[in-house]
């Protein structure tokens, strides 16, 4: 039974037949996709021996041994693409989620359906999947214990970047703020865009690009829409 909010929100994002959870660790998720039939097949990955081990161990005990298969593998790098409609990527930092993206070109290829869920540089994130081409589609928030994120779903659009992503962009992606989870999402980032503000406009000659920030905080704010 998986009862992790970030994860539930990862399967929901996914749409296809044949699943790749890059570090999967335990290997719950790809063990939920298949059990509650929203994938046919799976692939698990780690680049690490033991979480495999348990991954394996995890896959066996539900009997799905024939359906998921498990692979060593930094990143996608030895991953077989064949077949492969869904790339999950959660529960690491934004730019090794952006450098495993990178490599994989037949994600592009295949426009395959990448769920990605940043545990920080999420505004690195955002930026590197707007300049590489990719349409980020649907932004879920999720809160799981103290901590509040943000799942999206992107696919490769093809179409070259138009003008750079605002701060308000990057900080709070698509996520809307009229759930509690989003408002608190928001609410957070607006914080996080507070305190770059705040740390910039130390510096007089930089008062404009902290003023950028806390502008950036507001907006995020006026997002939110809960009682
Ligand atoms: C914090 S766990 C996240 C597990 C699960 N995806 C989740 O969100 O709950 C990170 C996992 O990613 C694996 N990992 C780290 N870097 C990786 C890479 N470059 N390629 C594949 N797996 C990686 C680690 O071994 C670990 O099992």
């Amino acid at each position: 039974m998986l009862n992790d909010r970030r994860l539930l929100c990862c399967a929901e994002l996914c749409v296809g037949e044949r699943a790749a959870d890059v570090g999967t660790d335990h290997g719950y998720l790809p063990v939920y996709l298949i059990e509650k039939g929203i994938c046919s097949s799976a692939v698990a990955c780690d680049i690490n021996e033991m979480p495999l081990a348990s991954a394996r161990e995890n896959i066996a005990r539900a009997g799905l041994s024939d359906k998921i298969e498990t692979v060593l593998s930094d990143g996608l790098d030895s991953v077989p693409e064949e077949g492969i409609t869904d790339v999950v990527i959660a529960g690491m930092g934004g730019e090794l989620i952006a450098d495993i993206i990178a490599r994989a070109e037949w994600i592009k290829t295949n426009r395959v359906n990448l769920i990605l869920q940043p545990m920080t540089k999420w505004d690195h994130l955002r930026r590197f999947l707007h300049a590489s081409g990719f349409n980020v589609i649907r932004e879920l928030p999720c809160k799981e214990g103290r901590f509040v994120y943000s799942v999206m779903q992107a696919v490769y659009s093809g179409a070259g970047p138009e003008g750079e992503c605002s701060l308000e962009y990057l900080y709070g992606g698509l996520v809307s703020g009229d759930t509690c989870e989003g408002a608190e999402y928001l609410e957070r980032q607006a914080m996080r865009l507070e305190a770059v503000g705040r740390g910039i406009g130390r510096d007089a000659a930089r008062s404009d690009e902290a003023e950028k920030y806390l502008s950036a905080a507001e907006a995020l704010r006026a997002k939110i829409s809960t009682e």
